[in-house]
């Protein structure tokens, strides 16, 4: 049980802090809010004294015989503020101390999650932006919002995340102390492009031990056929040369591939996600590394035909065709980040195809999947008809845990694109 500040400022995101207040107060915490006079406009103190069972306030003038304003903060295992206004964000970034909350946040010495959500242009600002960077650099933890509906009709970057989504950063923090990533990260609104950004290490994984999925699982159906996906496995294979060339020790768990194994690296045939699973986790025990390149099938059929299922003649129904039942199969990736210990070890490198669609571009799709999966490194590539499946070259976006910071790499060769993600690893490293 942990004694939890959840802040909440004014901004209309504030009704999705009850979500996030239950979700914590069901796992046990004891947790008081502390909103904004404006929070109040949009949800009442009734609602969060109700959820919370405790009273709220938001001046420092009430109970000041227990000296709130002090206690609350140095008491405080987490102090988490959702949303986060722009306002909010300036005020905390100034040190400003006009309510309780701001007070609150000068006398916290705890972990600080910020989760700011407001309108795109509010967001981009420069003056949000520099704020933003001034708080990551004090060390808080700032998840970048969402992308989507934002309120009335337009859309973008500023939702604030999914309650379940904060709720899991919450929960990571208070047991390893940290989000996900190994080291404070810095956030900065900019993208570099791989030739922009410090020259490589070229053999900055020397005593380093790697694991890299390549290819795409097979679940199957009966002897004859199975549920498949396009991955070549060539952005895996270059993954796992580029590693070793780095003077990595590298094991290559290859699900289905027809490629020549790359020198020096030890390669592990699988064909299924639970295959691929064993194998992963066997190997990353030892590592230093994890990079999950594979296009792992969510899921598989519930049953296994022995026989090859056979199509019926019935002339009632000449159409008849059989229905196949599917099972979820696990989050490897999600597994490999809940599963690992304090020390944030191994980094955690996941990979996302994205298309854009009406709720947000490849992006804003990319950093959704970074904060729910909690990975390090999420390698974002754009997919459709004939961009990157079985292709030579590749384009990628490298986001970082708990940054907006943004390494663009290609269109290039997919050793190049590996090689860019691999500075990047290295800078965790
Ligand atoms: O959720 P999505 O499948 O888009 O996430 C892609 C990332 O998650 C890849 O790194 C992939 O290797 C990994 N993954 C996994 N287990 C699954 C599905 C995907 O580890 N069942």
């Amino acid at each position: 049980m942990a004694r939890i500040v959840l802040g909440v400022s004014g901004g209309i995101a504030a009704y999705k802090a009850c979500s996030l207040l239950r979700l914590l107060t069901e796992s046990g915490h004891d947790v008081t809010v502390v909103p904004t006079a404006s929070a109040l406009q949009f949800v009442g103190a009734p609602t969060w004294e109700a959820l919370s069972g405790k009273p709220v306030h938001t001046d420092v003038w009430s109970g000041v015989h227990e000296v709130p304003h002090v206690r609350l903060g140095k008491q405080a295992d987490l102090v988490v503020v959702a949303p986060a206004t722009a306002d909010l964000l300036a005020k905390a970034a100034h040190g400003l101390a006009g309510d309780l909350l701001t007070n609150v946040l000068l006398t916290a010495r705890c972990p600080v999650v910020m989760a700011p959500a407001m309108h795109t242009e509010m967001w981009e600002h420069p003056a949000t932006q520099a704020n933003v960077e001034t708080l990551t650099e004090r060390g808080v933890h700032v998840v970048p919002p969402a992308s989507g509906r934002l309120t009335g009709a337009d859309t973008g970057p500023g939702r604030l995340p999914e309650p379940e989504d904060l709720y899991a950063v919450c929960a990571r923090i208070l047991e390893h102390g940290h989000p996900g990533v190994a080291s404070p990260t810095r956030v900065d609104a900019a993208h570099t492009s791989r030739s922009a950004a410090t020259p490589a290490d070229e053999h900055g994984l020397e005593g380093r031990r790697v694991v890299v999925s390549a290819g795409g699982t097979r679940e199957p159906l009966d002897p004859v056929r199975f549920l498949g996906n396009r991955s070549s496995g060539k952005q895996g294979y270059a993954l796992a040369r580029v590693a070793a060339r780095r003077g990595a020790e590298v094991v290559l768990v290859a699900a289905n591939t027809s490629l020549p194994a790359p020198d020096g690296v030890t390669v592990v045939p699988v064909q299924t996600a639970l295959e691929l699973q064993d194998a992963v986790l066997d190997a990353s025990r030892e590592a230093d590394v994890v990079v999950m390149a594979a296009a792992v099938a969510d899921f598989r059929p519930a049953r296994y035909a022995d026989a090859k299922i056979k199509k019926t003649h019935d002339p009632a129904d000449p159409d008849a065709a059989p229905t196949i039942e599917l099972v979820r199969n696990p989050d490897i990736l999600a597994r490999l980040v809940q599963e690992r210990g304090d020390d944030a070890s191994p980094v955690v490198v996941g990979f996302a195809a994205e298309t854009g669609d009406a709720d947000g571009s490849v992006l804003d799709h990319g950093r959704d999947k970074l904060v729910r999966k909690g990975c390090d490194l999420l390698v974002v590539n754009e997919v459709g008809a004939d961009k990157t499946f079985g292709h030579d070259d590749n384009t990628v976006h490298i986001l970082r845990q708990g940054s907006s910071h943004v390494v663009d790499a290609g269109p290039a060769s997919k050793d190049e694109v590996a090689a860019a993600v691999w500075d990047a690893v290295q800078e965790i490293l």
